[in-house]
């Protein structure tokens, strides 16, 4: 069984990644858009001080989404390829291909910024991984395709995802993507990465001892995308308990 550490997140293909999942928008973006837009509709605007998106890997998406809540996103990654990639996207400004995404996102959520450049103004992209998380440091957390894509082992998951709700205050709110009984994957033709295949049930096993208004919705698969063995996408949003 292949552990996090035994895969070289270093050496993430980023060209490949975004080449094969988001140079343009696939029916599960707007899907996983039209979801996290309306977590984040819930907030006022402005009204969340920081806010974590784990796992950022290159994917600028997400990072946006909590710009019209959040006055502080920080954008937490391990792998020094995707580090270097977030920040050249933000010193550089964004590539043409995210602004779709943006435009979605903002049709759905007027309190985001005009513009994809101010919502990235509030992002800061920190080197570090799930371990590296503090206690209650957040007001909300969000995780795409990260716990169940890092690891074989169904404890680390389940550990993952425990440090991802302790991420957050008490009260704080979580939103979160998974691929569906996705195993072990390649990036175009190279190494294997480990993944943790994972369902309905298991997202309920893992998350219901640990949040409150536990909601767990699904995408159909997108055959717009490569085989990467998925049956669709789980989503998912909830509550760390207050005490
Ligand atoms: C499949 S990619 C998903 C990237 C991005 N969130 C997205 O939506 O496309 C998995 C990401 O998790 C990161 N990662 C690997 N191990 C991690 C860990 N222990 N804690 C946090 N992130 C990790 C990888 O570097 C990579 O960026």
């Amino acid at each position: 069984m292949r552990r996090n550490r035994d895969a070289d997140w270093n050496a993430w293909p980023v060209a490949e990644y975004l080449a094969e999942n988001y140079r343009r928008m696939h029916p599960c973006d707007r899907g996983v858009i039209h979801h996290h837009c309306a977590f984040y509709r819930q907030f006022a605007p402005g009204s969340l001080a920081r806010t974590l998106e784990l796992g950022a890997g290159p994917n600028l998406y997400p990072l946006t989404l909590a710009a019209g809540a959040g006055r502080r996103i920080e954008a937490l990654e391990p792998s020094a390829a995707n580090l270097a990639f977030l920040r050249r996207q933000l010193t550089d400004g964004p590539e043409d291909s995210w602004q779709p995404f943006y435009g979605l996102a903002r049709a759905l959520d007027p309190a985001l910024p005009a513009t994809l450049t101010e919502a990235l103004a509030r992002v800061n992209v920190v080197r570090g991984d799930a371990g590296d998380l503090v206690d209650g440091r957040y007001d909300t957390a969000s995780m795409n395709f990260v716990a169940e894509s890092v690891t074989e082992d169904f404890d680390e998951f389940t550990a993952l995802c425990a440090a991802f709700v302790r991420s957050v205050r008490p009260g704080g709110g979580l939103v979160a993507a998974f691929m569906e009984r996705m195993p072990s994957y390649r990036i175009g033709e190279g190494p294997l990465w480990p993944a943790c295949p994972v369902d309905e049930p298991a997202l309920r096993s893992v998350f219901g001892p640990r949040t409150a208004d536990l909601r767990i919705s699904r995408l159909a698969k997108d055959r717009t995308l490569p085989e990467y063995g998925d049956t669709g996408v789980l989503l998912l949003t909830g509550r760390r308990p207050r005490p």
